[in-house]
């Protein structure tokens, strides 16, 4: 297309929009012209239905209040067949007529579901995430569901806290990414009804929380908050995600339900957010706790903050007429949050049919196929980290005895991770099944559990819930171990299935310590005592410490909870179908003692010599070394990739010029394999200091055994970009240092000048 074609063409879109625009204001302004003030305060009323538990308390009565124009929508109901039920009193009893949205926690699929969110991460692949996104919507939609909570993109630094499996890891950069990604494949049209409103959470700052423990105190700088944690929901804003909810924890003093500063000055004003927002479950409510005042006070704190909707707790429903009367809230405060959430109702479609989303066939047709089993099976074993390989243990043969050991071998529930609500557990393929799925007739498979979870059982209890049971075996842990070295001693391999249960990781769910549980542990090392390799598969929603098994253990897959296929997956890259390409998008530490610890650091005033481990008088710990185990970006595969060349187009730039970073990447293993080639870059000296790297770019380049290629990025000075401390968004002038390589720690670099 030539300059003054696509010139028209925009010019046409923005008029068919502006158009748009003014048909739906019309029709809004004529509706809510008819609305009172209690139908109006209705539409911020997001009651929970009780199919599904994922917070405290429950709304009553919730038949009648829609009756009576209290409920602007509805989550936690499952089925075609109720929500078309709800919609009927909805739009058929309730005065005004006006449909309900209905949401739900589609969070890493619906009922065929993918790996946690933070496995999906470690694909690096944002084709592939999108396509997860698009099919948990195309089976939530089909299903009577038209909005979903999720993307979740919270950045995290702390393994401690359970919820870091929800996100995409640690990197703003890759995080801004995945939160495009997945808002792309949710929303995809929003004119069509396999299509969803995307809800960005947590905003914001909700993976700082103090301690790693879950809701708690969160206090950082702008400038950090600005470069470092806010970027993923700005990217899912700027994707033009529908909906935002604001998070649970207090940021600068301010609960973010109740924060002005967040909600209107950043989220409206600075990115021009047009969605609506909604607060999480009872998150109003919850300021009461946090010391700003009463049911009324905290309501109107959150009105005016910029919440539209009230997830549960009902403080707008209840409160905000009177304090409307005592002049604490304005009636445009009101009107604005009800046009917002009739906005949205409006953009899905849902006056022009109430029942756009109540598809019986679909619902019979779309949700759970053959065809999304398949996906899910593929896109689970791009997301497996292969952490060590000694002397190739991995691939397994097709042949001779595998004694497969652990409390998380033979189990189903577990498989699918936190949050996947809407599953049917008992669909998904467990490793025993997996295995025996792919093996084939050659392989003998000896299975032994080996050990519970946990000798702690009420621990275990905590860490079971949801239905995800690992049925506790109450033999004496010695019977077990012996029953498992018993089938280990037969065995050419042990396979040992062990680490976390899904809800070790999820909401409410942090940890002090992050290792694998106790009796699982002296099981691996009574494997280990044999002589026989050992593979472990790990279990995990978050990064572990695991030096000890890194030192000792020949293989480490490292599986997340891989959803409803995780055992075909896994077997599939135990026995070489599909060679591993995951790499780490959060950092592993040596031990809860280095956390926060994460690649992209400041460099501090007395930075450790590269090489070193202790200096005295200088930034590190007497009793550990600052290095991870595995750094961000890590992880292995059956083949080898090696790095040479790499090459600037220039090594001095003024202005707007554009910069080529080459390299050369040779496939020189013998199987064909992805790599994730990562670009990282530093700026040497700044106004405010800066990272001692950035991820910037990144590709998964597939070369076949032998195969080399150059591979280029494109560097801009939108790439050097950052808040300095007027929360200005520009580039310095100076010298950088452009680096690429296969992981945070193992790179190439070269020096470049820019000036402005
Ligand atoms: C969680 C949200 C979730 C909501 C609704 C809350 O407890 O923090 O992530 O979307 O419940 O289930």
């Amino acid at each position: 297309m030539r300059k003054i074609e696509i010139i028209v063409a925009l010019l046409f879109a923005a008029v068919a929009l502006h158009a748009q625009d003014a048909k739906m204001n019309a029709y809004i302004n004529n509706l809510m012209s008819k609305m009172t003030l209690d139908e109006k305060l209705g539409q911020l009323n997001l009651p929970a239905a009780g199919d599904i538990t994922t917070g405290q308390a429950n709304s009553s009565d919730i038949g009648k209040k829609i009756k009576d124009g209290k409920v602007g929508g509805l989550f936690n109901i499952k089925s075609v067949a109720k929500i078309r039920a709800v919609q009927e009193v909805a739009v058929e009893e309730s005065r005004l007529k006006i449909p309900l949205l209905f949401g739900m926690d589609v969070i890493h699929g619906y009922e065929t579901v993918f790996p946690i969110p933070l496995g999906l991460s470690c694909s690096w692949d944002m084709e592939e995430i999108e396509k997860s996104a698009r099919i948990a919507a195309t089976e939530a939609s089909a299903d009577g569901i038209c909005w979903t909570f999720s993307p979740m993109v919270d950045i995290s630094r702390d393994p401690r806290w359970g919820r870091i499996a929800e996100g995409s890891g640690e990197d703003p950069y890759l995080g801004s990414q995945i939160a495009k990604a997945m808002v792309r494949g949710y929303q995809s049209d929003l004119s069509k009804n396999n299509s969803i409103m995307a809800c960005v959470k947590h905003y914001a700052l909700y993976g700082a929380a103090e301690g790693g423990r879950d809701y708690n105190t969160v206090d950082m700088s702008k400038v950090r908050m600005f470069n470092e944690y806010l970027p993923p929901y700005k990217a899912a804003v700027d994707a033009g995600v529908g909906s935002l909810m604001a998070s649970f924890n207090e940021v600068d003093g301010v609960p973010a339900t109740g924060n002005k500063f967040l909600l209107t000055e950043v989220l409206r004003k600075r990115w021009g957010f047009k969605g609506f927002v909604v607060s999480d479950y009872t998150g109003i409510n919850e300021m009461i706790a946090h010391g700003l005042g009463d049911l009324q006070t905290v309501s109107a704190v959150a009105l005016r903050a910029g919440v539209d909707m009230d997830m549960v707790g009902e403080g707008f429903l209840t409160t905000l007429k009177e304090s409307l009367k005592e002049g604490k809230v304005t009636l445009q405060e009101i009107n604005n949050a009800c046009r917002l959430v009739l906005e949205a109702k409006y953009k899905l479609g849902l006056f022009a049919n109430p029942y756009k989303y109540c598809d019986e066939k679909r619902a019979a047709t779309e949700i759970f196929t053959d065809g999304n089993r398949r996906t899910a099976r593929a896109i689970a074993a791009d997301c497996f980290v292969l952490l060590k390989n000694q002397n190739n243990v991995l691939p397994l043969k097709k042949s001779g005895t595998i004694a497969l050991i652990g409390p998380l071998a033979d189990n189903r529930a577990n498989m699918t991770g936190t949050w996947s609500v809407a599953a049917n557990f008992n669909k998904s393929i467990s490793v025993m099944q997996g295995l025996k799925d792919v093996a084939g007739d050659n392989v003998k498979i000896l299975y032994a559990r080996g050990s519970n979870l946990s000798a702690d059982s009420l621990f275990e209890e905590r860490a079971t819930v949801f239905g995800k049971t690992l049925n506790r075996d109450h033999r004496p842990a010695e019977e077990m171990l012996k029953e498992a070295l018993n089938a280990a001693n037969q065995a050419d391999v042990i396979v040992a299935a062990l680490g976390e249960s899904a809800e070790m990781t999820g909401e409410s769910s942090s940890r002090s310590e992050i290792g694998i549980p106790d009796v699982q542990e002296d099981l691996l090392k009574a494997l280990l005592k044999t002589g026989k390799p050992v593979v472990l598969v790990l279990f995990t929603g978050r990064p572990l410490a695991i030096k000890w098994e890194n030192d000792h253990v020949p293989a480490i897959l490292n599986v997340w909870f891989g959803g409803t296929e995780a055992g075909h997956a896994i077997a599939d890259v135990l026995f070489g179908r599909v060679n591993p390409s995951g790499k780490l998008t959060a950092t592993w530490p040596q031990n809860v003692g280095q956390v926060p610890l994460y690649y992209n650091q400041k460099n501090t005033g007395r930075p450790l010599p590269e090489g070193e481990w202790f200096q005295k008088f200088r930034s590190n710990y007497l009793d550990v070394s600052n290095d991870p185990v595995y750094p961000f970006g890590y992880g292995l595969t059956y083949t080898h990739f090696t790095y040479s060349d790499l090459k600037l187009s220039s090594t001095f730039l003024k202005g707007n010029q554009k910069l080529t970073a080459t390299v050369t990447l040779k496939n020189d293993g013998d199987r064909d394999g992805k790599e994730v080639v990562q670009l990282y870059i530093r700026d040497l000296v700044g106004s405010i200091t800066r990272p001692v790297k950035e991820l910037k770019g990144f590709q998964k380049v597939y070369l076949k055994a032998g195969e080399s290629k150059d591979v280029f990025f494109t560097i801009t000075t939108d790439d050097l970009k950052f808040y300095n401390s007027d929360l200005k968004y520009d580039w310095e002038q100076g010298e950088f240092v452009i680096m690429v390589g296969s992981n945070s720690r193992d790179v190439k670099e070269v020096k470049v000048s820019w000036i402005k």
